[in-house]
Order: C-alpha cells, then structure tokens, then sequence
C-alpha cells in the first residue's frame, strides 16, 4: 500500500514552510511596508517593484478550469525541471535513496539526481521503446523512491502504452511520475484524468513546447493535494515571477490559437515523417508523438556536421546507448522543415 508519509524525507515531514511577508498579511492595505520592496517603482515596469503571488491563485484557478482539475492538484514550477529537482528532495534521502529511469530518456532525471546524491538504477526500455514493466519491478529495491517515465518519451518521441504504466502504478508504492512535456501533440489523453485513481502518481506537463513559452520558465505538477501541498511547503516563495504570472494567464485566454498551432506543428511532422524515409541517407524514421522526431541514418556525426555547416541545428543523440546513427530533429515551421529536406536530400 502506498502511503506518502512513508516516502517523505524525515526533515522535510517536519520542517515548516517560509512565511513571506504576502502570506502573513492577506486583508486590503494601500501603504506596502512589509516585504522591503521599493516603493518608490520598479525601472522595468509597471507593478515589478512588487514581489509575485508566491501561490499563482489566478493562475492555478484557471489552469484548473482548462485541465479539468483542483487547484490544490496543481504545482507551478520554474520549468519542470524545478519539480523534477524538488521531487527528488521530497523523497529522496541523498546517499541513500534511489531513482529508477528508462533510458534512451530525457537527460534532467539523471542530472538531478546526481545533484541530490541520489543513486540511479537505469532499465533500458525496450526495443520499441516501450515500458519493460516486469524488468522494472525486479530491479525496484526498498530504497528506491521514484519512477521517472517519460511519454511521449524524449528522444525516442512514442506514447509509452497505459497498461503497462498503471500496472507499475498499482504495483510500485513509490512515486511514479509520468513526464507529459509533449502530450499536446499526441493522440491520448493525459494521465491528470487517471490522479484520483493513483495516489502515488505525479504527471508533469510545462509550457515549453506546445505552448511556446520556454523562454518564461513554468513547468507544472499534477498529483493529489497532499504531495502537492508538500511540493508547496518546499519550493522557493517566490518560485514563478509576475512577468510570467500575467503573460501565461494571457495565454491561457488563448485557446484556439493553441489549437492551431499544435495543428499546424502535427502537420508538419507528419510531411517530415513522409519525405525522411525517401532520402538515401536515412535508414530508420521512427514515429513519433510528439513535436520532433527521431531519425537513423547511415552516417550520424558526418550528417550532424553538415547540417551544421549548413546553418541547421538538430540533436546528435547517436551515442546515446538504444539511440544509435540517430538524429532528433525538431519539427520547425515550413520554410525550415523545406530547407532540412532539401539539405538532408543532397548529402552523400
Ligand atoms: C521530457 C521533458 N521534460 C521536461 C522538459 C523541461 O521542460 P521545462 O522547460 O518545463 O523545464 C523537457 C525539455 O526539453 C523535456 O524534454
């Protein structure tokens, strides 16, 4: 049976949150004497003098209205990443606890479990690429924690298959999360559907990809109140600055025009997924769920310098072991999938 106080770290069960000065007042005031802020304006603008929301309430409330979820299920962090990184201190006590990844994957679950002290115990996934549930359960060991799963899978750009995720989730009684970075563009529905069912599951989505803020950093955790009340207590006050505040809630209004443009990117990578195959230097092109696409050819580092040369920048991913010869490109607009077509066409 899963129970979250059982995982938690001892310290972190204990410790109490910062209390920022936007949380020991809450009533209507007009004079701000309480954060040392500078009253006098900010030079960048408008309301910058002012420290942020440190609990995003508008933005939380409406990102619950367009997930179809609580408020309260909802993590906001400075990328994904920064929840990647606070799970790890949630539950994983460094130089004793471990986390399980599926390699080819994302790189930042490894890197921030180095950071942490945390042991990595590696499962390569399957040969297509899919979730070797039983392999994983062998090799889960009292001091194991979390289970990283990434679909659409980054680099290999598969859906990885839901049965074999929820028979993990009923059998594992540590977290797993499931890293939807790229759910937007796929054909499935998100496992923030399935969180009432799974106390032990996390779903990260971010607004780097479909989206198209990358640049604004917010990334986001899905899962039940309490582990996210506990994301909360130890996450920096002020983790999600204004700008980012006020310019999501802006995109948030802008549904449609989200829509289209995952339209026109799915487009897109399916005519890459037509031209590849016919080009004499591409052996394998794998499908893909997601915004980009991995790509086996002859000859990876030659054609990784060329589109190099040519002022293309894809992803070199060929060392890495289950990647071999491949490539990941990035599915751009039009004019740039055309001129990537047009240089892989002419190299030899
Ligand atoms: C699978 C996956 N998860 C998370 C991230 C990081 O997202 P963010 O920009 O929200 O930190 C990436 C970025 O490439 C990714 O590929």
């Amino acid at each position: 049976m899963f129970n979250l106080k059982d995982i938690i770290r001892p310290n972190v069960l204990k410790m109490k949150a910062y209390s920022s000065a936007r949380d020991e007042f809450k009533g209507a005031a007009s004079v701000f004497l309480d954060a040392n802020e500078n009253s006098l304006g900010s030079l960048a603008g408008d309301k910058y003098n002012r420290y942020p929301d440190p609990h995003q309430r508008k933005l939380k409330t409406r990102i619950a209205e367009l997930k179809g979820v609580q408020p309260e299920q909802i993590f906001l962090g400075n990328g994904s990443d920064e929840a990647i990184d606070l799970l790890f201190r949630m539950v994983c006590r460094p130089g004793q606890d471990s986390m399980l990844h599926l390699p080819p994957t994302y790189g930042m679950y490894e890197v921030s479990a180095n950071l942490n002290d945390v042991a990595l115990q590696a499962v390569q996934l399957t040969d297509d690429f899919q979730l070797p549930v039983e392999e994983v359960l062998l090799n889960v060991k009292p001091t194991t924690k979390i289970i990283f799963i990434c679909s659409p899978n980054n680099p290999t750009g598969n859906l990885i298959e839901p049965e074999s995720i929820s028979e993990l989730l009923r059998a594992f009684n540590g977290l797993v999360v499931i890293d939807e970075a790229y759910i937007d563009f796929a054909d499935a529905r998100s496992w923030t559907s399935r969180l009432q069912e799974f106390p032990n599951l996390v779903v990260l989505q971010t607004f780097s990809k479909a989206w198209g803020m990358a640049g604004l950093r917010l990334g986001l955790a899905f899962a039940s109140p309490e582990i996210i009340a506990v994301l909360d207590k130890i996450k920096p006050p002020y983790n999600i600055n204004e700008a980012t505040q006020e310019l999501a809630l802006q995109a948030l209004g802008r549904e449609e025009a989200l829509r289209d443009m995952i339209e026109e990117i799915v487009q897109e990578r399916e005519l890459l997924m037509e031209a590849l195959p016919n080009m004499p230097s591409v052996e394998t092109v794998f499908p893909s769920d997601a915004n980009f696409i991995l790509v086996k050819v002859k000859d990876p580092n030659g054609m990784y310098k060329y589109l190099l040369d040519k002022g293309i920048v894809v992803r070199n991913r060929s060392s890495l072991p289950g990647c071999e010869g491949c490539l990941r490109i990035s599915v751009g607009t039009l004019e740039e999938n055309q001129q990537l077509l047009q240089a892989i066409s002419q190299f030899n």
